[in-house]
């Protein structure tokens, strides 16, 4: 049983949703991935708090209590036979029976969520780092809900695709906001910088780990506005998700990230903080839900 919808675990194939459901129509729901490793979900709790601010967000209330939100989720991880796994839970407004913008009366919620083995990149990959195109945030005004509406995003992903990239970097105004599934980081002398969380982008469960990890080893980091020369020009990029971890971004635009030795490919930092992202994820992750 790889799936949970509506109170009932069930084999993702089986799962069966009405064509009047309110995410399929309008996307109107809001989600959450959370890394599993070795069967402990990675910070659970803040994955939930961050579910309840895009249910607030969007005016869902919250189906589940904290409680009943681990029991599903733990039975799902336990259940599947594989122990490192994303798990990935959607609420929708639920299906109506016509199809009309403002929130229905009465309906209940759909609840979905399913696990699938959590496939990080390989160490080949890891090595070389990934491309990049940077693209104009064309997304709303709401970019820290987590929310199923992912047009914008699916549309900038495929035009980094169709260039032969990963991932692309997006500015808006000027200035870095995120990835079209990640939070950026750019490395300048030395010192790693990122935005800050506002509404301009997802308040990314990693990019909080780097931050910590940055501050326990002491290494120099500013949290401040990035502009899009600072992006251009930068030593180092990195792109942080649950599922990517610390991935490199090694040419921007096609153009190779970096100076010297490091031209064209992961740079110190990054090397260093992906070092401690995986001990942090081998040493406390894989060993309890922390
Ligand atoms: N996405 N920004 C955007 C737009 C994202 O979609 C994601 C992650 C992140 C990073 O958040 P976190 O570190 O909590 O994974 C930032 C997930 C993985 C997804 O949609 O599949």
């Amino acid at each position: 049983m790889t799936a949970y919808l509506n109170g009932q675990f069930l084999p993702l194939a089986d799962a069966r949703i009405s064509p009047l459901d309110r995410g399929f129509l309008f996307g109107d729901g809001a989600y959450e991935v959370i890394p599993v490793y070795s069967r402990h979900p990675f910070r659970i709790d803040e994955h939930l708090r961050r579910l309840q601010a895009s249910l607030d967000g969007i005016q869902l209330s919250n189906p589940h209590s904290s409680e009943e939100w681990r029991a599903i989720i733990l039975r799902l991880i336990a259940d599947a036979d594989f122990a490192d796994q994303t798990v990935y839970i959607q609420i929708t407004r639920g299906a109506d029976s016509k199809r009309d913008q403002p929130f229905p009366k009465g309906v209940p919620p759909t609840v979905f969520l399913f696990t699938a083995p959590l496939l990080a990149p390989s160490a080949a990959l890891r090595e070389s780092g990934v491309a990049a195109i940077t693209a104009d945030d064309i997304r709303w005004g709401r970019c820290d809900l987590k929310t199923v509406a992912l047009l914008a995003n699916v549309l900038t992903r495929q035009s980094a695709v169709d260039a032969g990239c990963t991932e692309a970097i997006m500015l808006r105004d000027g200035f870095l906001t995120e990835g079209s599934a990640s939070n950026i980081f750019c490395v300048r002398d030395g010192v790693i910088l990122t935005p800050p969380k506002d509404h301009r982008m997802l308040p990314g469960i990693t990019y909080d780990i780097v931050l910590e990890l940055s501050a326990k080893h002491g290494a120099p980091h500013e949290v401040r506005p990035v502009s899009e020369a600072e992006v251009r020009t930068a030593d180092e990029l990195w792109m942080t998700s649950s599922t990517k971890e610390v991935l490199g971004i090694t040419t921007l635009d096609r153009k190779p990230v970096g100076r010297g030795d490091y031209l064209g490919k992961p740079g110190p930092v990054t090397r260093r903080m992906h070092a401690w992202y995986s001990e942090f994820r081998d040493d406390v992750m894989r060993k309890a839900c922390v």
